[in-house]
């Protein structure tokens, strides 16, 4: 019989929906996150300790995947009554930030099948448009974790879940990683979708008014991938 591992993420505070959990808010996460949002860090620093929280968000996700029971003989010749787990895995990561996940999931998950999305923008109606997707064939019998490091207004994951439930992919089996939090996409995309479990690292204050996060850490795409 499945149950779900138990996680080590903190349930969030009653303002923040049920299906969001947090890093444990440690001295040592908020370091990271001290060196991350600091303007005056390097690229490579901002490499560096961004992929340890990744790794971080990446490691607890993993602690929302069923497991069921297995038991195994050690070389001991005694035998360890533990767990396996249930089921496959994917990554989809939302392009083009998204990207940067990938590598701390490949770290803990080796051989993983990561599919990709792009979502922008239309013009026209401003509205997030689908303008490419890839996803591994059997993705509706995955579990898939949606990789994108941050959670501004909620447009492009609620469109990406979209995505995923037309390929097949039910709200339950889709968990959704990132860095950090704006309030205001966290209960937009909540409401929306409640079966979805949210992984985020840490919540911040809002939304400025150009839909950046605050304090946040500015543009994470550029300070990623720009030199
Ligand atoms: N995307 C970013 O990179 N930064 C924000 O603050 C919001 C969305």
């Amino acid at each position: 019989m499945a149950a779900t591992a138990t996680p080590t993420t903190q349930t969030a505070p009653a303002s923040i929906p049920p299906s969001v959990f947090t890093l444990p808010q440690t001295a040592q996460l908020e370091a990271l996150y001290t060196i991350i949002r600091d303007k005056e860090t390097s690229r490579g620093d901002f490499l560096f300790y961004s992929d340890r929280i990744i790794r971080l968000l990446v490691e607890e996700g993993l602690n929302h995947l069923p497991v069921f029971p297995k038991s195994v003989e050690t070389p001991t010749g005694s035998t360890y009554e533990g767990v396996g787990f249930e089921g496959k895995i994917c990554g989809v990561s939302i392009l083009r930030a998204g990207e940067a996940m990938e590598a701390g999931l490949r770290e803990v998950c080796r051989s993983v099948r990561i599919g990709k999305i792009l979502i922008q923008r239309d013009e026209e109606t401003a509205q997030p448009k689908l303008f490419y997707s890839k996803f591994p064939p059997d993705i509706n019998k995955r579990y898939v974790l949606l990789l994108d490091p941050m959670l501004a207004t909620g447009g492009s994951a609620m469109k990406a879940v979209e995505v995923l439930q037309d390929s097949g992919v039910p709200e339950e089996r889709i968990i959704f990683i990132n860095l950090i939090s704006a309030p205001e996409g966290l209960k937009t995309f909540c409401t929306r979708y409640p079966k979805v479990r949210l992984i985020t690292g840490w919540i911040d204050k809002g939304l400025n008014e150009k839909a950046y996060i605050i304090p946040g850490l500015g543009d994470f795409g550029e300070r990623r991938y720009c030199v």
